[in-house]
């Protein structure tokens, strides 16, 4: 870097070196929306840890920076995942209070043995056998939609496909009656800009007032659940806590309520969208799975490296330290771009390309890494797995409409196309009962 590159930031009240490459990351603007790897090339060959003045972050971008970082609990808190990356204007904070909104710990955002103990018990609920025991209804619901769309000849993939499909499943999941879907998805969409968009001080107060809704919603199905119990995953959460009401208490359940049945859908209907574009915009990849269904598997790791729906999470340094050669002072906010991570040369071969065939895929970040890695992620395999085994039998003719752009929702983390048009000839379809 020359020092014609470099301009002063603030930064915690003193001055701070940034290039100007540092300068221009903004991660809610084009043209980083529509293509962040681009730009995530150029930095992690030149300066893959900077401080952006944009966010107030460190942004760290190759592979083993961040996996070191995931790794290192104690340095790096989690306690930052859920705070808003925009702060809280005054007046939204006098609406949190208002609406009654307790943002209290949760597995996501908790450090230490607490955190630990917490997910261990929370953890055996989600066991293996309660997640591949939702293989046939997982099925049963994607036939379904595809069943509404597969004679007409076009469809939005999103809209009329993978919108709902994860969210049923987690409602299912978590004990929510098939009439109340609609409402939660709703709030759900909201939350991501809350969290982890630029609201400006207007928007920001209508979200506060919407995730106040969504909060009451958890209260009171928790609420059911407390009452009559099923034998939904949230109910055994609830035995837990009968059990041991000082490990979880009740403000932890609204908690667990409102973030699992966030971190449920969103990121997986961002998945599959991710999944479609990538393999409809790479033919050869998507005839193979056509061909052989035995290849999806793998297919969906390298598909979860290539285009993650999450493509960045955070940190906080709770003692100063470094990250590669870049000193990283005491409380500094780190942004993890595992998107980035996923494509170093380093670590992937040929990392910027899409390789069903790759050996190493499945040791992407896309689910985060050590303590807190995902507690969901064979429910987010399974349900891709089916989702394209069911496609690729169905409608292996389909292609993307031409000229469509892919729009991407200004956050920095959760990353997937609002729409994918797609097209196929009906009279084609290789299923005789699909055809018109
Ligand atoms: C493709 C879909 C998904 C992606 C990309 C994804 C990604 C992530 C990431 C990046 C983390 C943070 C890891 C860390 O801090 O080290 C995480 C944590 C978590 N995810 Fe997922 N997730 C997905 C689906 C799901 C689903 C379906 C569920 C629930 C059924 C879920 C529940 C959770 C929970 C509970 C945690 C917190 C675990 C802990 O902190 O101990 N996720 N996920």
């Amino acid at each position: 870097m020359t020092t014609s590159d470099v301009s002063p930031a603030a930064v915690g009240g003193g001055t701070c070196p940034v290039s100007h490459r540092a300068a221009s990351f903004n991660p809610f603007v084009e043209p980083y929306l529509s293509d962040p790897y681009s730009f995530l090339a150029g930095v992690r060959a030149e300066e893959p840890v900077f401080y952006s003045p944009e966010i107030d972050y460190y942004v760290v971008t190759k592979f083993d920076d961040v996996r070191m970082v995931f790794r290192d609990p104690r340095t790096f808190s989690a306690e930052i995942a859920l705070e808003p990356l925009t702060p809280l204007f005054p007046s939204s904070i006098q609406k949190v209070i208002d609406v009654g909104y307790v943002p209290g710990p949760v597995l996501v955002n908790e450090d230490g043995p607490i955190h630990m103990k917490r997910r261990k018990a929370i953890g055996e609920k989600f066991e293996t056998q309660r997640v591949e025991a939702l293989e046939p209804r997982i099925r049963a619901i994607v036939t379904e939609y595809l069943d509404k769309f597969v004679t007409t000849g076009s469809a939005d993939l999103i809209d009329d496909f993978v919108w709902e499909i994860p969210a049923l499943v987690i409602f299912m999941f978590m004990g929510v009656p098939d009439e109340e879907a609609p409402l939660v998805k709703q709030f759900a969409a909201r939350r991501t800009l809350f969290t982890w968009g630029r609201p400006t001080e207007d928007e920001q107060n209508k979200l506060v007032d919407e995730v106040g809704v969504y909060w009451n919603y958890c209260k009171a199905h928790v609420g059911r659940l407390l009452e009559k119990p099923g034998d939904d995953f949230m109910s055994d959460v609830i035995r837990v806590h009968q059990e041991d009401p000082e490990l979880i208490d009740e403000t932890y359940l609204y908690n667990t309520m409102l973030n699992f049945l966030f971190a449920g859908h969103e990121t997986t209907t961002g998945a599959s969208g991710n999944g479609f574009r990538a393999l409809l915009e790479n033919r050869d990849a998507w005839a193979q799975l056509c061909a052989d269904p035995s290849l999806i598997p793998n297919a969906v790791e390298e598909l979860l490296r290539y285009s993650s729906s999450v493509i960045a999470w955070r940190r906080r340094a709770k003692a100063a330290t470094t990250i590669g050669e870049v000193d990283i002072p005491e409380g500094a906010n780190v942004l993890l771009v595992t998107g980035s991570g996923n494509h170093d040369e380093a670590k992937f071969e040929d990392g910027e390309k899409l390789d069903i065939h790759r050996d190493n895929a499945y040791q992407h970040l896309a689910f985060g890494f050590g303590t807190h890695m995902c507690l969901g992620a064979p429910l987010a395999r399974l349900e891709m797995r089916i989702i394209l085994e069911e496609l690729t039998r169905r409608l292996p003719h389909i292609r993307l409409v031409e000229g469509q752009e892919f729009q991407y929702s200004p956050n920095t983390s959760f990353r997937g196309p609002a729409h994918v048009l797609v097209e196929w000839d009906p009279e084609a379809n290789p299923v005789p009962t699909d055809r018109p």
